[in-house]
């Protein structure tokens, strides 16, 4: 089967900066895995998902999404652009709109483009929204403007919108950060959850091991644009999980060479 993401001796760096973000990473994600990067901030976490959706240009390497090459100087191509969907960490919504024209800003990559300038979806698109708002506990919500909502709730709009997308991979921006760990097990449970359910591949970056080998068949540990340890879940030795737990430490870290 082709490989969800391929990535081959990739290098990247944001325009001004001296040190490179991504420094020579190659890494295979299998199509329908759930997938967790830890690493401490400025790792390049970030970086690398908004390279995966197709929005950084000038980087060197091979990068194949769904077996499609991305192009380094070019976005994908429109008819490909929904296959991908992006869970941002400041959940990125429309505050005064409603949780379902929210969840339905999911679909207009979708739609044709006269529903979508006119703002009319067709029964599949709202049949695919209230699924979606289902699978994240929010279907009572549906008229309630966002701006009334509590930061777990607009989580769960997030994610629903991006799952309305119907994408084949969903990328996701720590999807857990300042949740308290009973919230963060609900929001992990339920993306993947929904992934699991439609054949989706997830890549979710996280800064906290212990939920990341819960949720994640494979996890990917990063620092300085670099892979300290790459396993899946199920194979993780003792020394990659220490390697885990010690990222953030920057006496120690730099040392992890632990790739299994
Ligand atoms: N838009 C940008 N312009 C310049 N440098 C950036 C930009 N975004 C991130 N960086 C730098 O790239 C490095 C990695 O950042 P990021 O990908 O946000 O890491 P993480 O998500 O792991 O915290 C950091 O050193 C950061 O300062
Ligand atoms: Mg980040």
């Amino acid at each position: 089967m082709i490989p969800a993401v391929q990535i081959d001796d990739l290098a990247f760096s944001h325009p001004g900066d001296t040190t490179p973000t991504i420094d020579g990473l190659s890494l295979t994600i299998p199509t329908g895995e759930s997938v967790a990067i830890l690493g401490p901030s400025g790792a390049g976490k970030t970086t690398l998902l908004t390279l995966l959706d197709g929005r950084l240009r000038r980087w060197q390497g091979r990068v194949s999404i769904l077996g499609l090459a991305l192009d380094p100087d070019a976005p994908p191509p429109l008819s490909r652009r929904a296959d991908s969907g992006f869970i941002f960490q400041e959940f990125a919504l429309v505050e005064r709109s409603t949780v379902l024209r929210n969840v339905l800003n999911g679909r207009l990559g979708r739609m044709g483009v006269l529903r979508a300038l006119l703002g009319r979806p067709s029964a599949h698109d709202l049949s695919v929204a209230r699924a979606a708002m289902t699978d994240c506990g929010i279907a009572d919500l549906a008229n309630r403007r966002v701006d009334s909502l509590s930061g777990g709730q607009r989580q769960r709009v997030a994610i629903a919108r991006c799952l309305a997308q119907e994408p084949r991979l969903i990328l996701a921006d720590e999807p857990i950060s300042n949740l308290d760990p009973a919230r963060a097990t609900e929001i992990l449970t339920l993306l993947t959850h929904a992934a699991r359910k439609r054949g989706a591949t997830t890549i979710f970056t996280s800064h906290q091991p212990d939920l990341a080998r819960r949720f994640a068949d494979r996890i990917v540990g990063l620092r300085n644009g670099r892979i300290v340890v790459a396993a899946a879940t199920a194979d993780l030795t003792e020394d990659a999980t220490a390697a885990l737990y010690e990222l953030n430490d920057a006496a120690r870290a730099p040392q992890l060479q632990v790739i299994s």
